[in-house]
C-alpha cells in the first residue's frame, strides 16, 4: 500500500482497451462529481494493445456517456502491487492473474472483483468482454461498469465497521 493519504486504484482486465478504460474513466467522473480525492489508472494482463487509445466503441460509449477516457494501453506489472491501495479486476481470469503477481511481488494491494461492487450482479462476477461483439456489448458493459463504480466509490466512502484498518480481504 502507498503512504499517501489518497486511495488509489488500478482497474485491470486483458487488453486494457475496453472494460478496464470505461472503469478507469467512469470511476473519475463519479468521484470528480462527488468531489473525492483519488488516484485513478488502469492496466491490462496481455500486451497486445500497449500504447493503443481506448477501443473506438469504448470512445463512443463513454462520450454518449459524458464520460472521457484518459490514458494509453499498458500492462499490468509486479510494482502495481505495492502502487496501488486496490487493484480491481474485471473478470476472474484477470484476477488469477493479478493473485499470482500479488503473491510473487509480495504486494499490498487488495484485490476485488469489479462486480463484488454491482448492486444487481448474481453469481457470475465477471464484467463480459465486449470485444468480439458489437455496439450493444458495450452499452450492457457501459452499464455494468457504471452500476458497479458507484458501489465502489460507496463503499470508500463507508466502509464495513467489522473490517480492522489495512486488513487486505485477499
Ligand atoms: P478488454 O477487451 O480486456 O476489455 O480490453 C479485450 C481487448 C482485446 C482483446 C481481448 C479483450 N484481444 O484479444 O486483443
Amino acid at each position: 500500500m502507498t503512504d499517501s493519504a489518497v486511495t488509489s486504484i488500478l482497474f485491470v482486465c486483458l487488453g486494457n482497451i475496453c472494460r478496464s478504460p470505461l472503469a478507469e474513466g467512469v470511476f473519475i467522473h463519479l468521484a470528480n462529481r462527488a468531489e473525492v480525492d483519488v488516484r485513478v489508472d488502469s492496466a491490462g494482463t496481455g500486451s497486445w494493445h500497449v500504447g493503443e487509445r481506448p477501443d473506438s466503441r469504448a470512445l463512443a460509449v463513454a462520450r454518449a456517456h459524458g464520460v472521457e477516457l484518459p490514458g494509453h494501453a499498458r500492462r499490468v506489472g509486479a510494482s502495481d502491487m505495492s502502487d496501488f491501495d486496490y487493484v480491481i479486476a474485471m473478470d476472474r481470469s484477470n484476477l488469477a492473474h493479478l493473485a499470482a503477481l500479488r503473491r510473487s511481488s509480495h504486494g499490498s494491494a487488495r484485490l476485488h472483483l469489479l462486480r463484488e461492487f454491482d448492486s444487481e450482479a448474481g453469481r457470475n462476477k465477471d464484467v463480459p468482454d465486449p470485444y468480439y461483439g458489437g455496439r450493444r456489448g458495450f452499452e450492457e458493459c457501459f452499464r455494468i461498469v457504471e452500476r458497479s463504480c458507484r458501489g465502489l466509490l460507496e463503499s470508500l466512502n463507508h466502509p464495513p465497521a467489522h473490517a480492522p484498518s489495512g486488513e487486505s480481504p485477499r
